[in-house]
């Protein structure tokens, strides 16, 4: 299959373009295409061939539920069986924007979008051209992340391209995407709302608009003895093809650790590389050096943190040492991510 790679500015949007793509999707196709999180892999929520087809492009398990994307209020209470106040409330203050509900769903979403479950993910993004492009496609677009499975989630198109060229119709490049991090996944469907993924979207954010808002425990754990209640996160998910380890303690004594390994694995013959900060990067000696950026700004490395990570797959990494960050506000969604990648492996020096 050829796959076709536009270009459309939000700031400018072809509405022309728009209208090409939407066509694709309500005829059963694949368009990938930005969203203010990470780009996304749409096709029409209420096809079940078209779900098939998603899961066949990103060889991605068939129980591993897709996110429903819609792009006006009015959409919502088709697809879900009755939407609470929670959800009310929620979407007047985070909608539209990267926060994903879980609800219950109607019998028009097929089980092949929700991966057999009866709940349904709901977000509606903020991204002009996400927006422009769930309208014109019909008002649902079922859209994982648009990366082939087990790789980080592309932050910019040519990512998208190498993962799914030749495999899809059509890639929309919007750029550089804003957040760089899925969105914040909340299930509703629970005795008390939780958080099932962290992202931008903290938990104290969610706390101010509802109350009792809880977390899932395999969050920053895997020693839980518990299955994630959000099927995907129970695939090592963003992982690099280096083998990763996370270290945390005190800077220097970090910077001192992570050195004294990279020396043993050099000395194996191992290629290796380090995540740190633009504040460390001077004072690593592995092969491959990469900061994430400034460690006050965590906006900043959450935008980085998935390219960093695809780039030490390109430079054929073999072993990975990560710095720690703060696990506060947004800095949970780039700890969350970071263990996953590292198969949970920390060392606290
Ligand atoms: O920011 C995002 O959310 C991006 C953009 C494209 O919108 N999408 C995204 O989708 O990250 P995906 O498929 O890569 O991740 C969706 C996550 C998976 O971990 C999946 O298991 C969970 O949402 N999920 C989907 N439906 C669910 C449901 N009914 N119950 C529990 N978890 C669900
Ligand atoms: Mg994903």
């Amino acid at each position: 299959m050829d796959t076709k790679i536009i270009r459309i500015d939000e700031q400018h949007i072809d509405m022309a373009l728009i209208e090409e793509a939407g066509k694709i999707i309500k005829a059963g196709g694949l368009v990938a295409f930005p969203t203010e999180t990470v780009y996304g892999l749409g096709g029409d929520a209420l096809n079940p061939l078209s779900s098939e087809k998603i899961y066949k492009a990103k060889g991605r398990p068939s129980d591993n539920p897709l996110i429903v994307h819609i792009a006006d209020m009015q959409y919502l209470d088709r697809i879900v069986r009755k939407v609470p106040d929670s959800a009310y409330k929620l979407a007047e203050r985070f909608w539209p924007g990267p926060l994903t509900m879980i609800l219950y769903k109607a019998d028009m979403v097929p089980y092949e979008t929700t991966g057999g479950l009866d709940t349904v993910a709901v977000r509606m993004p903020v991204h002009r051209v996400a927006r422009e492009l769930i309208k014109a496609a019909g008002g649902y677009v079922a859209a994982p992340s648009a990366n082939r499975s087990g790789r980080p989630s592309p932050t910019l198109a040519k990512y998208v391209a190498e993962d799914m060229a030749g495999r899809i119709d059509m890639i929309i490049d919007g750029g550089n995407v804003e957040i760089g991090l899925e969105s914040t996944i909340i299930d509703l469907t629970s005795k008390e709302p939780t958080v099932l993924r962290p992202g931008c979207i903290t938990k104290q954010m969610l706390s101010q608009v509802l109350s009792g808002v809880e977390e899932d425990i395999t969050l920053m754990r895997d020693d839980a003895g518990q299955a994630p209640r959000a099927p995907g996160m129970k695939y090592r998910h963003y992982a690099p093809q280096g083998d990763m380890t996370v270290v945390s303690g005190e800077e220097g004594r970090v910077t001192e650790y992570i050195n004294e390994q990279v020396f043993l694995r050099k000395s194996d013959n191992k290629r290796t590389g380090v995540i740190c900060t633009d504040a460390s990067v001077e004072k690593y000696r592995a092969d491959v050096c990469k900061s994430v950026g400034n460690r006050n700004d965590e906006a900043g490395i959450a935008r980085e943190l998935y390219r960093v990570l695809r780039e030490f797959d390109d430079e054929k990494v073999e072993v990975i040492y990560a710095e720690a960050f703060d696990a506060d506000g947004i800095g949970q969604a780039i700890m969350n991510r970071l263990l996953k990648a590292a198969g949970h492996k920390v060392v606290c020096v």
